[in-house]
C-alpha cells in the first residue's frame, strides 16, 4: 500500500519535484496526494499543478489568527489523508492544533547540520560562521524551532569561493536525494521514536 503524502511548499518546489518524481515508481511506496501552500504566485504549485496532484493555499493573512491559519491547514491536510506530511521549504512554522493532529508523522527539512544553525538563514549563518562541513538534516516536527528528533543528515563540504547561492544549491542536491530515501523508507518501512528522541527507521 503506498503511503499518502500532504507537501507543505512556499518556494520553487524542486524537494517537492524530487518526491515527485520518486513516486512515479511504483516501488517508492509513497505518492504525494495534495500540495498546500502559504502563498500564491510560487513555481512549487505550478510543479503540483502540471503533475495533476490538487492543491490548497491558505495565507496567514486571510485569518484572524495565527491558531485560526493553523487549525485551517491542519484541515486541510487532513481531508487527503495522509499518512506523513513533508515541510519541504514551507517557510511557516505550524502550531499546536497542527501538531496536535500530526505529531511523530510530520516531517521537514533544513539547509544545515542540525542542531546547528536553526531558523530561516541556515545556510548563510553557516557560512558567517566559518564552518568546513555543514549540509542538510531531515527531521520529525515538534513545537520547537528545528528542534525535532532527526531522521538522517548529509554533510556538504563549504567551498572557500562559496556564497549563500553556490553553497545553497550544493545543500539542494544532497538535500533531495536525502529526503527522497527518508521518506521512501519510512513510508516502506515504517518508524519508531524512543523516549530518548532516537528515531529508528524500519522494523
Ligand atoms: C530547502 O533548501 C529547504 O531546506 C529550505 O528551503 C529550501 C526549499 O527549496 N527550508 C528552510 O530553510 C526552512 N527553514 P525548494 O523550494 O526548492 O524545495
Amino acid at each position: 500500500m503506498n503511503a499518502r503524502l500532504v507537501v507543505l511548499v512556499s518556494g520553487a518546489g524542486t524537494n517537492l519535484q524530487a518526491l515527485l518524481d520518486a513516486a512515479r515508481n511504483p516501488g517508492y511506496g509513497a505518492t504525494v496526494v495534495a500540495v498546500g501552500a502559504d502563498r500564491d504566485g510560487i513555481a512549487a504549485l505550478d510543479r503540483a499543478r502540471d503533475a495533476g496532484i490538487p492543491t490548497f493555499t491558505l495565507k496567514v493573512r486571510d485569518f484572524e489568527t495565527r491558531g485560526a491559519w493553523d487549525d485551517a491547514l491542519a484541515a486541510a491536510c487532513a481531508a487527503h489523508q495522509p499518512d506523513l506530511i513533508v515541510c519541504a521549504g514551507f517557510m511557516k512554522l505550524v502550531g499546536k492544533g497542527f501538531l496536535a493532529r500530526f505529531t511523530g508523522r510530520c516531517l521537514n527539512t533544513h539547509p544545515a547540520l542540525l542542531p546547528s544553525f536553526p531558523g530561516m538563514h541556515g545556510v548563510r549563518d553557516a557560512l558567517s560562521y566559518g564552518v568546513k562541513i555543514t549540509g542538510c538534516t531531515v527531521f520529525l516536527v515538534d513545537e520547537g524551532v528545528d528542534a525535532g528528533p532527526v531522521l538522517a543528515q548529509a554533510a556538504v563540504a563549504v567551498a572557500d569561493d562559496d556564497d549563500e547561492a553556490t553553497l545553497h544549491e550544493r545543500i539542494k542536491v544532497a538535500e533531495r536525494a536525502l529526503l527522497v530515501d527518508t521518506v521512501g523508507r519510512m513510508a516502506r518501512e515504517g518508524w519508531s521514536v524512543s523516549d530518548d528522541r532516537k528515531v529508528t527507521i524500519g522494523r
